[in-house]
């Protein structure tokens, strides 16, 4: 199948289709594992086949990659063994005293790992509140390579204006790099001119809760996304075979589990923001969202991911997971499984998320016996 054919597929299609074909040594519909590490060489020492080291690459990551490329509406893609591996390779390619801009909702993970790790390399860093498009502007140097983002933040759903942000940053001379992992096919960052998208892809692209691995997708061939191919050759955090073979499958269910994703949270959302124990509810599909409006502009669906505050105390929103028989206390997103977690206690002491806050993931089951579930958790 002809690259530009895909290309004026809908997501439905691609999803379905994208780096697959049918294997030509056995005729096998569904995609063959390659778990071979090398590959022969010709008697003139060439690879006919593209191949001649897993850590290179390999028939299973090139064909996710190819689907990730083309279902993000990107150009290439890097496939990692976790989305932590795909951002640290993103600031691995760039050079020490490089300035990068980070929003200090961003996923606790990589604040950790640019605190710990990244500054140590001498990374310059700022992290600011990037809902404040003039902190922004006024942190950009022009030493400042990269603006990093994230929308919805974690867990708060604070959305940020990813047009202006790549603006802001384009006209600074830096990259606009999106962390897109809630909003896969329901919020489009190339469409609004980021520069690179990242995916925990052991999120909603795998789907169910069974493999880590994360990628880096590129709006275009460029020096800088060269250079995260080569860390991810490199240094090797590459995810294995198999992992590839169960995100491109996850892959083909993606659009219609969003779909289901969303259609559900919207109800559970709902529910939530009427009932009597509950302060607030953080869903940017709710019109009492605060930036409803810019959701409505940035996203077609508001996404899967739900967090609320308890009017009582934050002991008990700690044992109000405890409660509930169809979720299941656990921390991650994106599984056919509804999950529900006290998210200050994972995130640890230097957490800035209300004792008082509850994330939940929004699964596939049915949204009646979600909010039943809720609903018997939370009466008194
Ligand atoms: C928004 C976001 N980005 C990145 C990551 C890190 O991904 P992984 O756990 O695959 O390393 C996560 C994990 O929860 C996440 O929620």
């Amino acid at each position: 199948m002809a690259h530009s054919e895909q290309s004026n597929w809908r997501l439905e299609t691609l999803a379905v289709h994208a780096g697959r074909a049918i294997d030509g040594a056995t005729g096998a519909v569904a995609e063959p594992i390659h778990l071979s590490t090398t590959f022969e060489r010709a008697t003139d020492g060439t690879f006919p086949s593209g191949f001649d080291y897993t850590r290179g690459n390999n028939p299973n990551r090139a064909a996710l990659e190819k689907a990730l490329a083309l279902l993000e509406g990107g150009t290439v893609a890097a496939a990692f063994a976790s989305g932590s591996a795909a951002v640290s390779a993103t600031f691995q390619a760039l050079s020490p005293n490089d300035h990068v801009i980070v929003p200090v909702e961003a996923y606790h993970g990589i604040l950790r790992l640019l605190r710990n790790i990244f500054a140590r390399w001498e990374l310059s860093i700022d992290f600011i509140d990037m809902t404040n498009l003039d902190a922004l502007r006024e942190s950009l140097r022009p030493a400042t390579r990269l603006v990093w983002s994230e929308s919805p933040s974690n867990p708060t759903m604070k959305l940020t204006d990813l047009a202006a942000l790549v603006e802001i940053a384009h006209a600074g001379g830096a990259l606009l790099a999106c962390d897109n992992t809630w909003a896969p096919l329901i919020q489009h960052p190339f469409a609004l001119g980021a520069d690179l998208v990242m995916h925990s892809t052991t999120k909603y692209f795998g789907g169910h809760s069974d493999v880590l691995s994360g990628a880096v997708i590129a709006r275009e061939e460029s020096d800088f996304f060269q250079r995260i191919r080569e860390v991810q050759r490199l240094a090797g955090g590459v995810p294995g075979p198999f992992d590839c073979w169960l995100v491109h499958r996850g892959m083909a269910t993606l659009p219609w589990r969003m779909r289901a994703h969303c259609e559900n949270a919207m109800r559970v959302a709902q529910f939530l923001e009427s009932h009597p124990r509950i302060s607030k509810v953080h869903y940017p599909g709710l019109r009492s969202h605060p930036q409803h409006d810019l959701a409505c502009r940035q996203m077609e669906r508001f996404g899967g991911m739900i967090s609320f505050e308890l009017k009582e105390n934050g002991a008990t929103a700690l044992q109000l997971p405890n409660k509930l028989k169809v979720f299941t206390r656990a921390t991650s997103l994106g599984g056919v499984e509804s999950l529900i977690e006290h998210r200050q206690s994972i995130e640890g002491p230097e957490s800035l998320t209300p004792a008082s806050l509850i994330r939940l993931s929004i699964g596939l089951e049915h949204p009646d016996d979600l909010i039943a579930d809720l609903a018997q958790a939370l009466a008194r």
